[in-house]
């Protein structure tokens, strides 16, 4: 067990856990969007998660700090808010925001992270970047919307967690990033087990199933 002071109020959590974990199983949201639980080593990619821990002269993103006796954090200072809303504009630069349209409309991260931001889904000092935009169709029971994809990574985590192997990675580069479905025809026919753990964790409805 370890105690830790956040935001000036006391909280306790197991050993070993991350902060970010530790944060959110009480009750204290910090915003994140690449993390799961079960992640042994967090990508550390959104950087939303950041915090500031006393010792340290830099925020830095709780999902990848594990929990130490004595640990003073301050999640909600000036600084980490504006750290964490050019984190989310430059998420909002890859992803066309379409929300009428969109079966996350709702339930979907961004508008939460947006509202517990005072963001707004719009860009403000950033330009759309643009990304490939055609729907990738070619798995037997999956659609991929390479537009709305954060490339949080989560999917590719949940499909080598769950099926000892993943289907999906990432390919390309840079901005042209999308995720991929091996061999998009044969393979992904062969080994995909059609458990749909990647569509339910994928927090912008970027892969879906085909019924959806
Ligand atoms: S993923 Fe979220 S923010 Fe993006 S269009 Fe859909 S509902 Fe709107
Ligand atoms: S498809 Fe969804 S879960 Fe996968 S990287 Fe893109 S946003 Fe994340
Ligand atoms: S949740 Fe920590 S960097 Fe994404």
């Amino acid at each position: 067990m370890a105690r830790l002071i956040v935001d000036n109020k006391q909280i306790e959590t197991d050993d070993g856990v991350t902060l970010l974990q530790a944060c959110l199983d009480n009750e204290i949201y910090i915003p994140n969007l690449c993390y799961l639980k079960e992640m042994d080593n967090p990508p550390g990619s959104c950087r939303l998660c950041l915090v500031e821990i006393d010792g340290h002269s830099q925020p830095i993103t709780s999902c990848t700090v594990t929990v130490k006796e004595g640990m003073v954090i301050r999640t909600d200072t000036e600084h980490v808010r504006r750290l964490q809303r050019t984190a989310f504009e430059l998420l909002l630069s890859v992803h066309r925001v379409d929300c009428k349209n969109c079966p996350a409309n709702r339930k979907c991260e961004l508008q939460r992270i947006a509202k517990f931001l005072h963001f707004g889904l719009k860009l403000v000092r950033l330009d759309q970047l643009e990304r490939e935009t055609t729907v990738v169709q070619d798995h037997p029971c999956l659609e991929y919307v390479p537009t709305r994809c954060v490339l949080c990574g989560k999917c590719v985590f949940v499909c080598q967690k769950k099926n000892g192997q993943a289907v999906l990675s990432f390919a390309k580069r840079g901005l042209d990033t999308v995720i991929s479905f091996f061999g998009e025809e044969d393979k992904a026919t062969a080994t995909c087990e059609e458990c749909y753990a990647c569509a339910e964790v994928c927090p912008v409805a970027a892969l879906l199933m085909k019924e959806q």
